[in-house]
């Protein structure tokens, strides 16, 4: 009997991926996946202290592996930095570089243009901490990303100066914000206003908001790929705070926005009622 229903088990385990193929691939023709470029927009105050003008383009989760259709997409990201412009791309995580090596070629090469547009930083996600992550980070900074893994840098943009800060993924226990963040009440913790770069936004409810940030980046939880009508409920997406899974700002606290992205790739290309994104965010000039 009981190899009897190792057996049983042993064929459902096979026939599951051969069952789940029609039904994703019916789901992806009631539903395509769609994808915008979202503009927000932050008052020249948000920024600690506050400087000039700023435009950011953020992109989360480019999920590369996952066919070509995650390709187009950076490929409309790159397209779109040409035409709109910003002062500084930022890329938090899951980035999951092709194995192929026309395909990763080719993303390289927009990786790379991309980083001749404009200064690009990035944060590593959950997918990023495979056995093959010393050749994500060896092609990613190849390209010209900057990748901070709890890591800080301070730069002039605009004439401005600027910290980047990123963090590593705290799923893969990889989080340590006191090597590269102020706490709040530091000497100088807001000297510069900080940018911070963190792939998950549960970490920031639950270990970064004690330290000095003021617009943080996040992705992960890719809009949770399907929102119930006329809700922001999101069921499937894999964070503890529901509602920061909600695309576009949230004021996490006085002089702290999260800026969350539903990212540019998804896992088996369904979205249903939740499109994906890549963010402009302008940040005004202060007021007089
Ligand atoms: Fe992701």
């Amino acid at each position: 009997m009981r190899s009897c229903l190792t057996r049983w088990q042993c064929i459902c385990r096979s026939l599951c991926p051969l069952l789940a193929a029609p039904v994703v691939w019916l789901l992806r023709l009631v539903w395509p996946p769609k994808f915008a470029f979202r503009a927000e927009r932050l008052d020249g105050s948000a920024l600690r202290p506050p400087a000039g003008a700023l435009r950011v383009l953020h992109a989360s989760d480019l999920h590369l592996s996952q066919g070509r259709l995650a390709v187009r997409r950076l490929r409309r990201v790159v397209e779109a930095a040409h035409e709109r412009g910003a002062d500084l791309a930022v890329l938090t995580g899951d980035f999951e570089l092709p194995i192929s090596v026309p395909r990763r070629v080719e993303v390289m090469g927009l990786l790379s243009e991309l980083c001749s547009l404009m200064p690009t930083y990035a944060c590593l996600g959950n997918h990023d901490y495979k056995i093959d992550q010393q050749d994500l980070l060896r092609d990613l900074r190849q390209c010209g990303v900057v990748v901070l893994v709890n890591e800080a840098v301070t730069v002039t943009i605009n004439g401005q100066e600027l910290r980047l800060v990123g963090v590593g993924d705290f799923w893969k226990s990889d989080l340590a914000p006191e090597k590269c963040l102020s706490l709040k009440e530091d000497d100088n913790a807001w000297a510069v206003p900080t940018l911070l770069l963190v792939h998950n936004p549960d970490a920031i409810l639950m270990y970064l908001q004690k330290f000095a940030w003021t617009v943080a980046f996040s992705g992960h939880a890719h809009g949770g790929q399907l929102r119930v009508p006329f809700t922001n409920w999101y069921p499937l997406a894999p964070i503890r705070h529901n509602y920061l899974a909600r695309p576009g700002l949230h004021e996490i606290a006085p002089g702290q926005t999260l800026c969350e992205s539903a990212g540019v790739g998804n896992f088996l290309g369904i979205r249903i009622n939740s499109q994906g994104d890549a963010i402009f965010l302008s940040i005004d000039e202060p007021k007089q």
